[in-house]
């Protein structure tokens, strides 16, 4: 992106992130009252301890009763200051949470409206680093960097207003020392600012590679790769390490360096401040002249030098904190802004009591434009018929059911429900008219008896224990410790692969939806169970419209039609007896898993 372009873009951010603030105006309004409030006192402070000090150093004697009364009024000042600024800080974290509750609720909400194939393109890891650390660091910013920024804009106006009122001629002061700390700041920004991406980005090269190899550690010790992933991984630590050091490095001369550039403000202060102050006191100087000074005016102007010259030096560190802050917004909006998946057509129409007739007609379709993967496809299923499709690897099977349940749209062609165009049918409703077990099985972090209850949310205890059984999941249910009230922690990686599955079985068996897909259902499980598995689904099917893919022959014999698909074209189709008296690619196939 080149800069012209992006300059818009940023105060389109500052412009959304505001939005935010200005929805919780209530709370954004206190915050800015809070600020200047306390703020103000704490600028008043100074103020009084001067005036106590010129009251001790009273040429007619020390007035005790001013010195009290002005101590009395700074204590209170700072006080009131602290507690409210306390207030504050509780009032922001109480902000921030808010935003960043609203934000990962419509990212969240956007994430559930995307069609399935943005994930496609879009890795896990990274839409999950959105919703939490980016989410973050807004939220980091918006509570923290913004008080400091008006607390910063507030103290430095203040203080020069007061310090205008002591002495107009010292503030000449900062024509010195301000540019030479402006400077320092750009010098610095210029030079950290990359350093800060870098780290970054090698701490997320870092995570990136952990994420990858973590997950393959069974495979990794097969292979005996430990070494050389532990070399890996020390090279990605090494750069990662260095990135830090180089940008911490830089970051650490900024607390000594804007010492001494404040430090040095004092001196110069000290002793210019010095010099009127004697000069007034022996009269060169008339009281009344702006070159007037008393003690008490010293010590002021040092206390408000201090205050004047903390958030100029700060202030590039803030608008870095401003940068990481926009990033991490503008890939949080990213994903808010993506377009959905297109809304219902204004006439489409909800599925009233399918019988579950479904056509396929010359359906061609390809998940990107450069390949098609399916080409004029054909075939069509009557009110409880089962259709197979059978096929090698990569043929197409999984992509003709993400056609069926419309997680795509096809590119040419048609596909109709009940002789209606499912274009034409609320996707809701049409998802709703299938049931199925996919290749991945799916589980949540919950009890098995929610997970399979996933399938019909009103199921009684029994049902779901009924559903078991049929699944022929009930018997190694009850054998757990806790039975259906065993959690399955993290997707269900405390059961087999094949558990996993007929859980979703389980799962399938309780939904009522009138049509039914099974993708390689039973791929995982051992031959006995899979014949159990098999009449359980031959209830599972009776009187529901099923589309069913398999690898093992033997499961799909007695389907009403068998497609056989091969390179995304349907190559032979017929029954089972039909199609081995073709003697073609069935044929092999059937030969090849049981000769
Ligand atoms: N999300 C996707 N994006 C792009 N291409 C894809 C996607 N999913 C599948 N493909 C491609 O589409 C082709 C068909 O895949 P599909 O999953 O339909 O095969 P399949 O017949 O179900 O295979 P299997 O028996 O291994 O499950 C493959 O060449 C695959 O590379
Ligand atoms: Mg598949």
């Amino acid at each position: 992106m080149s800069k012209a372009s992006k300059r818009p873009f940023r105060s389109h951010i500052l412009l959304r992130l505001s939005g935010y603030l200005l929805r919780y105006w209530p709370l954004f309004l206190c915050a800015v009252c809070l600020t200047f409030l306390s703020n103000q006192l704490d600028l008043l402070g100074p103020r009084y301890s001067g005036e106590a000090i010129d009251a001790i150093s009273n040429p007619s004697g020390v007035q005790f009763d001013a010195v009290w009364q002005n101590i009395a009024k700074m204590l209170v000042c700072y006080l009131a200051s602290a507690a409210l600024s306390y207030l504050l800080a509780v009032l922001m974290i109480r902000l921030g949470q808010k935003i960043v509750y609203t934000m990962r609720r419509e990212l969240f909400e956007k994430l559930t409206s995307l069609p399935v194939g943005y994930f496609d393109t879009h890795a896990t890891g990274d839409i999950v680093s959105r919703i939490s650390y980016d989410i973050d660091t807004v939220n980091a910013s918006l509570s923290q960097d913004l008080v400091q920024v008006m607390t910063s804009v507030y103290t430095v106006l203040g203080s020069l207003i007061f310090m205008w009122q002591i002495s107009p001629p010292l503030i000449l002061v900062f024509v010195v020392t301000v540019p030479v700390s402006i400077l320092f700041t750009r010098f610095r920004a210029k030079k950290v600012r990359p350093l800060f991406h870098k780290r970054s980005q090698k701490l997320g090269e870092l995570n990136g590679y952990a994420e990858e190899m973590l997950p393959g550690c069974r495979t990794i010790q097969a292979y005996h790769r430990e070494e050389e992933m532990g070399r890996r991984f020390n090279e990605h630590n090494t750069d990662a390490m260095n990135a830090y050091y180089n940008a911490e490095y830089y970051g650490a001369t900024l607390g000594p360096s804007v010492n001494f550039i404040t430090n040095l403000s004092i001196a110069l202060i000290m002793t210019f401040g010095g010099a009127l102050y004697l000069y007034s006191q022996n009269g060169t100087v008339a009281k009344g002249s702006i070159f007037f000074l008393t003690l008490g005016g010293v010590a002021q102007f040092v206390q408000y030098a201090r205050k004047f010259s903390g958030p100029i030096n700060e202030f590039a560190n803030i608008l870095n904190e401003f940068q990481s802050a926009f990033s991490a917004a503008e890939r949080v909006f990213r994903i808010i802004d993506e377009t959905p998946e297109p809304p219902d057509a204004p006439d489409a129409v909800s599925l009233q009591s399918v019988k579950g007739s479904v056509s396929v007609e010359h359906v061609s379709f390809g998940y990107n434009d450069s390949k098609e993967i399916l080409h004029d496809v054909s075939f069509s299923a009557s009110p409880g018929e089962t259709i197979a499709i059978v096929g090698p690897t990569g043929a197409g099977k999984t992509t003709i059911i993400n056609l069926l349940m419309r997680f795509y749209d096809c590119s040419s062609g048609r596909i109709t429900v009940d002789q209606t165009d499912i274009r034409n049918i609320k996707r809701g409703s049409l998802r709703q008219a299938y049931t199925m077990v996919l290749q991945d099985t799916w589980l949540f972090h919950g009890t098995i008896l929610e997970n399979i209850r996933y399938g019909r949310e009103n199921a009684t205890d029994e049902e779901v224990k009924q559903a078991a059984h049929a699944a022929r999941i009930d018997t190694f249910i009850d054998q757990l410790p806790d039975g259906y009230q065993t959690i399955l922690s993290d997707g269900g990686v405390n059961l087999s692969k094949g558990q996993r599955q007929l859980i979703t079985i389980a799962r399938a068996m309780l939904s009522d939806a009138p049509m039914l897909i099974l993708d390689e259902a039973t791929s995982n499980v051992d031959s006995r169970t899979e014949v159990q598995i098999q009449e359980a689904m031959g209830e599972l099917r009776k009187g529901r419209t099923s589309f069913i893919i398999a690898h093992r022959l033997s499961t799909i014999q007695n389907a009403d039609c068998i497609l056989v698909l091969k390179d995304g074209r349907i190559l032979e189709r017929g029954t089972h007896d039909d199609l081995m008296r073709q003697n073609g690619f069935y044929r092999s196939l059937y030969d090849s898993q049981f000769l």
